[in-house]
């Protein structure tokens, strides 16, 4: 089975599940742990930000920035089909659409823009749109594929947002991560809301940190998943990709159908989602062009 529907299927490499073999254990809630205390200083200095915090999970991540950054009552303006609002407990039975210029305390922006086909947002758009609010969040989960699409640094992208988020277990391949950066003062309040919700307190979180810190360095190579995903599109006639998803409309049943012919995907509003990964190889690309033209020619 070819599984194309998302990055987080791409598994941690062999260096990793040796650095986590080897992972010199400390107790991380005390500040004790050298592996979490260095991916969080390598963490805040890839995205250009004072501080950074480990969190579990991107939806988290996004949840305590958003926490940090605004108080109760104060209004949030997001894109509505951002992944926060789709994705992160089902927010868009609840929101209230923003008339044009009506104020929000903060702006939230999302890259690569998931629903969107895996879009970037270079550093201008974000700094307009950062301006239009007085604070600013930035849900980065694959800014690194951004980064690398548009060849500018991470930080470049993140400088104009108060926060920032990068997930350590996408396109990165660690089992396990996100990294939340931003100045000193909002990731300690940051910090206060992830020990609320339960989240400060994952024992043995050195094990995953030390993976971690080797998916910092797997950046560049998001550039293959970028080439892979531009040559399934080529050979199946869907848009050109920015980054790694590809978008195609091929029918109703696609999706199951494809299944049928040993290639995964997902369906999303009517369309189907192939994402590239690590593990997704110039072969399975190719085996995925012929099963979709397979099932156009019956
Ligand atoms: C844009 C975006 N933000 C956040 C997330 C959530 O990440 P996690 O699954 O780590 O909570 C995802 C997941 O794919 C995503 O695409």
């Amino acid at each position: 089975m070819i599984d194309l529907r998302s990055d987080i299927c791409a598994a941690p490499t062999d260096a990793m599940w040796d650095a986590m073999r080897g992972a010199r254990l400390g107790w991380a809630t005390y500040g004790e742990d050298e592996n979490v205390d260095e991916l969080e200083r390598r963490g805040a200095e890839l995205l250009g930000k004072e501080a950074a915090v480990l969190v579990p999970t991107c939806s988290l991540a996004n949840l305590v920035a958003l926490l940090a950054l605004t108080r109760p009552g104060d209004r949030v303006a997001i894109d509505d089909d951002a992944h926060i609002i789709v994705n992160e407990g089902d927010w868009l039975r609840e929101v209230a659409r923003l008339e044009v210029g009506e104020p929000a305390a903060v702006i939230c922006m999302e890259n690569t823009r998931t629903r969107r086909g895996g879009t970037v947002l270079d550093a201008a758009a974000t700094a307009e749109l950062a301006a239009r609010a007085p604070r600013s969040h930035l849900d980065g989960a694959r800014l690194a594929n951004a980064a690398v699409a548009l060849d500018v640094p991470l930080a470049d992208l993140a400088a104009p947002v108060d926060t920032v988020t990068l997930s350590l277990n996408k396109g990165l391949c660690a089992p396990f991560g996100t990294i939340l950066a931003g100045d000193a003062g909002t990731i300690a309040r940051s910090r206060v809301h992830l020990k609320r919700l339960g989240g400060a307190t994952i024992h043995k979180l050195g094990i995953f940190a030390a993976a971690g810190l080797l998916a910092l360095d797997m950046v560049e190579r998001l550039a293959d998943d970028h080439a892979r995903a531009r040559e399934l599109a080529a050979g199946i006639g869907a848009d050109t990709p920015q980054t790694n998803i590809v978008l195609a409309d091929l029918g109703a049943d696609a999706v199951a159908d494809l299944e049928t012919l040993g290639v995964r995907t997902m369906e999303l509003q009517g369309r189907v989602r192939f994402v590239t990964h690590r593990l997704i190889t110039d072969d399975d690309v190719s085996r995925a062009i012929d099963a979709v033209r397979t099932l156009r020619g019956r």
